[in-house]
């Protein structure tokens, strides 16, 4: 409030602030108008990025006769020299210098004197934020690329050791059919492959470079923007000089394909605090990723997983908010955009973070196999089994046998047993051309071992998927 009171329209100071564009300007702008205006606070992540393009650009400069040798060498070695007081901690920011992209020309100024201002040359900050931007999230896919790696190396070695475990498998939450956890756990593996394919994907299409395009429309100057592109690992420049500074899809790409895969790492969190409830008690967690009560002494509570599902709304928050921020921005550059970093250095650090405290939870997770067991022993879990067998071996249409299984099932149900429980007796009053025969196809085992197609649960495919899986993480 006293904030807002003191900065009532006033200048921020009574020189006119700017020395980037200060002819232009009689006064500096207001004190709230500075608080609006900057970005350094968040920006100045993308320090490494803006030296790195900036690098590029006075290299570029040179080849092309723009700028001199001399300056060209004192602008990359004072730059180097940003550089190391940033990383040293010794760098002073200031939020009338507005950005990280003002901060690091006007020290580089300070260092080397008039030269810095030759490096603005042939482009604006609005190509360099959009190179800076790419360069980026460029590095956040690679990370998190590889970070899922591990996280689906953790499954594939779970996977392995509970190939033969036998657990209900659900629909509706509801007893569905015997599964192996092995089965379960390379279900996330899929997941997470196809979001590691989609990443790669984001990244193929983000890797051009925007720099060069200047503030819109391109420049007068004979720059060579191929010869940039290159330096900076690009495949090639952008095409259109609008577009290059007005984009921002691979930013919601890349918060979209995050959201995708936090939505599968919520999932799996989901689960995970069902599976470790007292109820449940297939698995425990270790006591890394678990708090306990303040007042319960027993409670050991699966927070790293809840928190997982949790932070997944968070960065699905951030693609809808910067969504929303480009939808009504006409071409080409508008201050609205500089709203697209916070979102997505946000999403992008709780991104590997959900990614890493899963990867440990599954590392260190304990199975219950005995429990798992016990509890497909309720809600006749080998009722299609049984279905199946009638018309296997009875040649009966399924939807008959579905009609005598229920039929089955009612009649267990009464009795208050599963279905292996009832006597052939019992089930051929049901149907009369039940055999002995039938009972093979009542246990678990052998509905798991029989599940034999191609990316099915049997204890033999499930290996087989492992072996799979391995081959495809190590390509
Ligand atoms: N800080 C700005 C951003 O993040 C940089 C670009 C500023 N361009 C401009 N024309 N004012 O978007």
């Amino acid at each position: 409030m006293s904030d807002q009171k003191k900065a009532s329209g006033k200048p921020a100071s009574e020189k006119s602030a700017n020395a980037l564009w200060g002819g232009r300007f009689a006064a500096g702008p207001s004190e709230i108008m500075e608080k609006i205006n900057a970005s350094i606070d968040f920006d100045k992540k993308l320090y490494a990025q803006d030296i790195q393009g900036s690098k590029a650009h006075c290299k570029m400069l040179v080849a092309q006769g723009i700028i001199s040798r001399e300056d060209g060498a004192a602008i990359l070695k004072g730059l180097d020299q940003v550089q190391t007081e940033i990383e040293a901690g010794n760098f002073t920011y200031d939020a009338r210098l507005e950005d990280i992209h003002m901060h690091v020309e006007s020290r580089l100024k300070e260092i080397i004197g008039e030269a810095a201002g030759r490096l603005h040359t042939a482009r604006s900050r609005n190509d360099q934020v959009a190179t800076d931007f790419r360069l980026w999230i460029r590095d956040a896919i690679d990370q998190m690329e590889a970070a899922l790696g591990r996280l689906q190396a953790a499954l594939v070695d779970k996977a392995e050791k509970f190939a033969e475990v036998i657990l209900p498998g659900f629909t509706h939450l509801q007893s569905a059919q015997p599964i192996t956890f092995g089965h379960h756990l390379l279900a996330y593996f899929e997941m997470f492959s196809r979001d590691r394919d989609r990443l790669r994907d984001v990244r193929k299409r983000l890797n051009e470079c925007p720099l060069g395009a200047a503030a819109l429309a391109g420049t007068s100057f004979d720059i060579d923007r191929f010869m940039t592109a290159r330096e900076l690992g690009f495949d090639r420049p952008t095409a259109n000089s609008l577009d290059s500074v007005s984009a921002r899809d691979f930013a919601l790409e890349f918060l979209a394909t995050a959201s995708i895969c936090a939505t599968h790492v919520s999932r799996l969190a989901e689960e995970i605090v069902i599976w470790s409830s007292a109820q449940f008690d297939y698995i425990t967690l270790s006591h890394k990723f678990t708090t306990g009560s303040s007042i319960m002494p027993q409670k050991k509570n699966p927070d790293a997983a809840e928190l997982c599902r949790a932070k997944a709304g968070r960065i699905i928050g951030a693609l809808n908010s910067l969504l929303i921020v480009m939808k009504g921005l006409p071409l080409a550059y508008s201050k609205d955009m500089q709203e697209d970093k916070e979102a997505t250095f946000d999403a992008a650090e709780n991104f590997s973070l959900i990614i890493a405290a899963m990867t440990g939870m599954i590392e260190d997770m304990g199975v219950k196999s005995d429990k798992m067991l016990t509890s497909t022993k309720a809600g006749f879990i080998t009722a299609t089994d049984l279905a199946d067998w009638l018309v296997r071996v009875l040649d009966m249409p399924f939807r008959e046998a579905h009609h005598v299984t229920g039929t089955l099932v009612a009649r267990a149900e009464a009795k208050g047993c599963d279905l292996d429980g009832l006597s052939l007796k019992e089930m051929q009053e049901v149907e009369p051309r039940i055999t002995e025969d039938v009972f093979s196809v009542l246990s678990v085992e052998n509905s798991v071992a029989s599940r034999q197609s191609y990316g099915g649960t049997a204890p033999d495919q499930v290996r087989a998927q492992v072996k799979a899986a391995r081959k495809r993480l190590a390509s």
